[in-house]
């Protein structure tokens, strides 16, 4: 039996100190084997930093991805770097978007990536949200709205590209995988405030490179399962667009970080 706590979105550099205290009591008192964290952990100024404490805390594996606001006041390419710094001298932390295939149990995998927002579902073009993400990231502030378009499309492809790779990869050994990622990969899985985002908010809120990516994989692999563990959106919800295919959004609220869910693999 391996059991796997999975918060996503926890973005602890906004919880109060009792308030951060009591996450981590609570993380460590699910008793998991191992700990999944879906991105928005902090910022880039400190995501190591709380990355540190959670290893230091939890003592046991830790599989994390990193989300938009892990960029924030920062660069992609920068705090990737980081990133993998910290990974090379604790390990108990392991950057998911950098591993293959992890074994869970004999018939339970593990795979994933950052994910990105690919601006590809709902209206970008006429959306008027202006996301933190380009003015405060590095590689997406400084240009037009038109010019980031690809920009977005391009980081969404990279993330597809990954799951491409290590998604086959995993179904052909295991029978049941799990794919951590921060963006909703699908627009029924982006769920806000209790409905699906409109074309306003979907450019911003979804990974639809992702989505297709796995739409087309697990149709070739109809005995096998898998379930997406995502988030971003702060909206919990539930969506099951193909029989063998299960996405989790965790719900999250800024400064009261919680533990989404157990899992109990057998
Ligand atoms: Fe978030
Ligand atoms: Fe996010």
């Amino acid at each position: 039996m391996t059991r796997l706590a999975w918060c996503t979105d926890i973005h602890l550099n906004f919880a109060q100190a009792d308030t951060l205290a009591g996450f981590l009591q609570r993380l460590r008192a699910t008793d998991p084997d191992i700990v999944l964290v879906g991105g928005d952990i902090a910022e880039a100024t400190d995501v190591v930093h709380f990355l540190q404490l959670l290893d230091d805390f939890l003592q046991r594996p830790i599989y994390f991805v990193l989300g938009n606001h892990d960029f924030y006041f920062g660069s992609i390419a920068g705090v990737r770097h980081d990133v993998r710094t910290l990974c090379d001298l604790h390990p108990h932390l392991h950057y998911l978007t950098d591993e293959g295939v992890v074994r869970l149990t004999d018939r339970h995998a593990l795979v994933g990536h950052d994910g990105w927002a690919d601006a590809r579902i709902g209206n970008y073009e006429r959306s008027m949200i202006m996301m933190n993400d380009y003015k405060l990231i590095e590689e997406l502030a400084g240009v037009t709205k038109q010019e980031r378009w690809p920009l977005l499309q391009a980081l969404g492809d990279e993330a597809a590209q990954a799951v491409r790779r290590v998604l086959p990869a995993a179904l052909e050994q295991f029978e049941e995988v799990y794919l951590l990622t921060h963006v909703p990969p699908l627009r029924e899985a982006c769920w806000h405030n209790g409905r699906i985002s409109d074309d306003e908010w979907a450019p911003h809120f979804t990974c639809l490179a992702v989505g297709q990516a796995v739409l087309e994989i697990m149709a070739d692999y109809p005995h096998r399962e898998l379930t997406v563990l995502c988030g971003h959106t702060h909206g919990s919800g539930e969506a099951h667009p193909l029989p063998n295919v299960w996405i989790y959004t965790g719900a999250a609220v800024y400064g009261f970080p919680t533990v989404n869910r157990v899992l109990v693999l057998e």
